[in-house]
């Protein structure tokens, strides 16, 4: 009996053991990247996620590649990962999508979004659905969008100088989800009976939580939150389904069109996990990207001063100093860009990016198995202080003359390739009209937070408070 014991024992501790050598030692045919796998199952997840508040390349990332060099393996969130903060590696992984690579998202983040949103589609599908997005936030619509995007900058802006303290943050998330809204549903949210927009809120506080789907949790609210949400965007697709408009100016109206053709392969469950990825990917992301700039115009004088003289220029140059921004007179401001370019440079508002190897790969020496994760590190490459000489300077001079010398390996705060942000264009749009408006007409001055924490991704635990004041016109040219 007692050989018995021990023998099944001796099996099960051998067993154990040999799953756990298993776990740290990956199958492969050929020589995988340096790492540790971490602890079975919860592998370094918790580390990967353990919040701090450097701007520098995330110390989870940090202290592996001065250990192992910019190619290492991990695992996190239940699988293994292939990180790469090696630019060499991350220009081909976004060459070689849909070949090599393609999009992956955790587990957590596709049940979270829905099956077949933009992130995980692929082939055929996805690129007639990017064609959709772009119609609406292309060169073209964009050019039409202008004056439309001065007026919400500054009806906001003489609201927010009417209040003793904006909390910004929450407000330009506000203004542009409102605008975004606007264009893709003509949702209205000061007419809605319902706040879209409050569902949102809950399910992005959620976003990033422990997948546990109880009452109560963050994560329980977060699905609650999309679901309402959803429920809310079916009711207005229904809505304009039994009320069609003659002529097609938003999204709605254009699914609805491409729904009545035969050989359509979109459903309406698809157009409608695509509104709600857009309307989340755009006023998020475009927020925390304001909310850093003003913060960074505020801590450097000079740097506004030179914003200031760039758009009081524009106005000088102007017939009518009164009449909107133009769309030649955007594409002029090249200090603006270049302090675009810096403050999404430090911002790393996307700290990953994600794919799945379809094959065996072979890279610098190593093999990457087929099914493995591969994250692409932004601030790896965005702080690297070989291609940015002093990477934690706020510096928008160091933009200067740089398309001369094709910046794109070095630069990917919207992705790159095949997949780049859809996005980038609108955004950029914005944030110069948004930053016209208010170095023109407002000064401010910081009263509270401004803090940033990264648990990778970038967050504002406080906020970012400020009171904005009109500029006196008298003493405009003082200031
Ligand atoms: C500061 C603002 C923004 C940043 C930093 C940003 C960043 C990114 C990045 C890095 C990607 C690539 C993801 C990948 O390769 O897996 C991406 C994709 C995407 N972005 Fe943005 N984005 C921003 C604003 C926006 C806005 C305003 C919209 C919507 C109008 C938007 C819509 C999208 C969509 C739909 C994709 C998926 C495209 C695809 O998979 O082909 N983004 N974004
Ligand atoms: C941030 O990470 C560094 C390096 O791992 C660590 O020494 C420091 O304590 C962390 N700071 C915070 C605020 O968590
Ligand atoms: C901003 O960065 C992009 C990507 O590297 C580059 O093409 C563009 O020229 C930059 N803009 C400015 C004004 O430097």
């Amino acid at each position: 009996m007692l050989t018995l014991v021990f023998s099944v024992g001796a099996i099960i501790a051998i067993s154990f053991a040999h799953w756990i050598y298993n776990w740290r030692n990956p199958k492969c045919d050929g020589q995988l990247p340096p790492g540790s796998m971490g602890w079975p199952l919860l592998g370094e997840t918790l580390q990967f996620f353990a919040p701090n508040t450097t701007h520098d390349i995330p110390p989870f990332v940090k202290k592996r590649m001065e250990k192992y060099g910019p190619i290492f393996r991990t695992s996190i969130v239940g699988r293994p990962v292939i990180m790469s903060a090696d630019s060499d590696l991350n220009y081909f992984i976004f060459q070689q999508e849909g070949q090599l690579f393609q999009s992956w998202y955790p587990d957590t983040f596709t049940e979270i979004f829905g099956r077949q949103n933009v992130g995980s589609l692929h082939g055929f599908m996805y690129k007639y659905l990017k064609n959709m997005v772009l119609n609406l936030f292309g060169p073209e619509s964009l050019k039409k969008m202008l004056p439309e995007v001065e007026e919400a900058a500054n009806r906001n802006l003489q609201r927010w100088s009417c209040q003793e303290n904006v909390e910004i943050k929450e407000s330009t998330a506000r203004m542009i989800f409102d605008l975004t809204a606007k264009k893709l549903i003509s949702y209205d949210s000061e007419k809605s009976p319902e706040n879209l927009r409050e569902n949102f809120v809950a399910f992005i506080q959620g976003l990033i939580s422990f997948p546990l789907d109880v009452p109560g949790t963050a994560y329980h609210k977060c699905l609650q939150g999309r679901k309402k949400a959803m429920k809310m965007l079916k009711n207005l697709l229904q809505e304009r389904c039994e009320n069609p408009r003659k002529q097609q100016t938003d999204f709605f109206d254009y699914v609805l069109q491409e729904l009545k053709r035969e050989d359509t392969i979109l459903t309406e469950a698809i157009a409608l996990d695509l509104m709600f990825v857009l309307l989340f990917a755009s006023f998020e992301t475009t927020s925390l990207a304001i909310t850093l700039a003003i913060k960074f115009l505020t801590d450097h004088p000079l740097v506004l001063k030179q914003l200031k003289e760039e758009h009081e220029a524009i106005i000088r140059r102007r017939q009518n100093p009164e009449s909107g921004v133009t769309w030649q007179e955007y594409k002029s401001m090249t200090f603006t860009f270049q302090f675009i370019n810096e403050t999404v440079r430090l911002a790393n508002i996307v700290p990953g990016i994600f794919r799945k190897t379809l094959r065996d790969i072979k890279f610098k020496g190593y093999t990457i198995p087929a099914g493995w994760a591969v994250m692409v590190c932004p601030p790896a490459v965005h702080l690297n202080p070989s291609r940015y000489t002093d990477p934690l300077e706020f510096n928008p001079w160091r933009w200067e003359g740089v398309e001369l010398h094709g910046a794109t390996r070095n630069f990917m705060a919207f992705g790159g390739g095949m997949r780049l942000c859809v996005g980038t264009d609108f955004t950029k749009v914005q944030m110069a009209v948004f930053l016209h408006s208010l170095v023109t007409k407002y000064k401010w001055k910081l009263t509270r937070g401004g803090q940033t924490l990264r648990t990778p991704g970038l967050q504002f635990p406080e906020g970012l408070h400020i009171h904005v004041t009109e500029k006196n016109e008298g003493n405009a040219a003082a200031e």
